[in-house]
């Protein structure tokens, strides 16, 4: 359904907002390859500026690419014209992480669904009516929501609005970006249940973006891990679960360490904050944090690998890496926001330190 290959996507930064003086660039994206399947959920996970939403965009052309292509279909849309674009854009839908923000508030809901219908010339008048109607029933609302404005509803059914949105123009390919991230836990379980009996229904393709493992875990088919604008695994939910076998897969995957400092849980410790985008790290992105950072690491860029089984691995020295304990993924507690969960990280390592110093402070004394 879809082959992303080599994507690159630069901002160039500027002092001064006329004549600004170019400073640098951040490269949000960089040699970004992957592909969806018909009927697939291939998630996109990593911390915040990454690069995941710029990925979605790049993939909608809501924005063009620096370089590297985006096939739809087996057809090349990075360069296609505005008009073509917007043809091809029946196809493929994106829902935002903030429906309200996305919906216009002054039209009704009713509006809102007969706009695509109209603006692609699927349908107008009651036909049109009859859709929306339909639509509304598809994602769990009632007949009389069209008549009421975007204020009236609650987050959760504003974002089934937003789905039926995208839904009105029978796509093939939804892109959805962190869609249940602003919605409260339970409602966050009812639209990710709702995304896949709709995939099911219509035999949809999903990029969902998610900082959150345990969503991501219930909706994908296979999952890809991002950091600092690069893929640095990509592998089927299970492998990736169970077997993660890039360092920051592992560190967002492992084992919570435990408190006792004699316990030798398994555990990964990122040392040092995420580098900025602006100027990333040479060679391996992630030698600044890795425990297993080599010199070759900080000179060449590593490449995606074949590991098995569809499983890739960018880096150098994966097959070295040792395999680690990962946490209980069915208790979605220990799948937490990466920012959490790698805050954990930072904090286990300083109570192991302060541990290991009062420890030998008693020794000596
Ligand atoms: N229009 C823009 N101009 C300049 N820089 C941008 C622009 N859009 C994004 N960026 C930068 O590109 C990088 C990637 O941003 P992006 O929004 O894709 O990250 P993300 O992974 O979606 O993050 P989040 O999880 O916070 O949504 C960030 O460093 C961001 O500051
Ligand atoms: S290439 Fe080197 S720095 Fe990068 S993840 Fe592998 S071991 Fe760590
Ligand atoms: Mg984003």
């Amino acid at each position: 359904m879809l082959e992303v290959e080599r994507l690159v996507k630069h901002f160039s930064v500027k002092r001064g907002v006329v004549f600004g003086r170019t400073l640098g660039h951040v490269r949000a994206v960089d040699d970004v390859s992957f592909s969806i399947a018909r009927g697939e959920t291939l998630a996109l996970v990593g911390e915040s500026g990454c690069g995941k939403s710029t990925t979605g965009r790049l993939i909608m052309r809501l924005m063009a690419p620096t370089s590297g292509s985006v096939r739809f279909k087996g057809k090349d849309i990075t360069r296609l014209e505005k008009a073509a674009m917007r043809r091809m854009r029946r196809h493929m839908q994106i829902i935002f992480q903030d429906p309200y923000a996305s919906l216009n508030p002054r039209l009704t809901v009713g509006e809102t669904l007969a706009e695509p219908l109209s603006v692609h010339g699927i349908a107008e008048g009651s036909s049109a009516l009859a859709r929306v109607r339909e639509l509304l029933d598809v994602v769990g609302l009632l007949p009389e929501h069209a008549r009421r404005y975007p204020h009236q509803f609650s987050g959760g059914q504003r974002q089934r609005i937003g789905i039926a949105r995208a839904l009105a123009v029978n796509p093939d390919l939804i892109v959805c970006d962190e869609p249940v991230s602003a919605l409260d836990v339970s409602i966050q379980a009812q639209i990710v249940n709702l995304l896949k009996s709709l995939q099911y229904r219509f035999g949809l393709s999903y990029l969902f973006i998610a900082h959150d493992l345990a969503i991501v875990k219930h909706v994908s088919d296979r999952v890809a891990v991002m950091y600092l604008g690069k893929l640095v695994e990509i592998a089927d939910k299970r492998t990736l679960y169970s077997c993660p076998r890039h360092p920051y897969s592992q560190a967002l995957l492992s084992a919570i360490p435990k408190p006792d400092p004699q316990s030798r849980g398994e555990r990964i410790i990122l040392a040092g904050d995420v580098p900025s985008a602006l100027s990333p790290p040479s060679g391996c992105r992630f030698h600044t944090r890795c425990l297993y950072a080599q010199q070759r690491c900080r000179t060449e860029v590593p490449e995606l690998r074949d590991a098995g089984h569809g499983h890739r691995v960018a880096c150098h020295f994966y097959e070295s890496v040792p395999v680690i304990k990962t946490a209980d993924s069915a208790n979605p507690a220990n799948m937490g926001k990466f920012a959490v969960r790698l805050a954990a990280y930072e904090a286990a390592k300083d109570r192991s330190l302060a541990n290991k110093q009062s420890a030998g402070a008693s020794v000596a004394t």
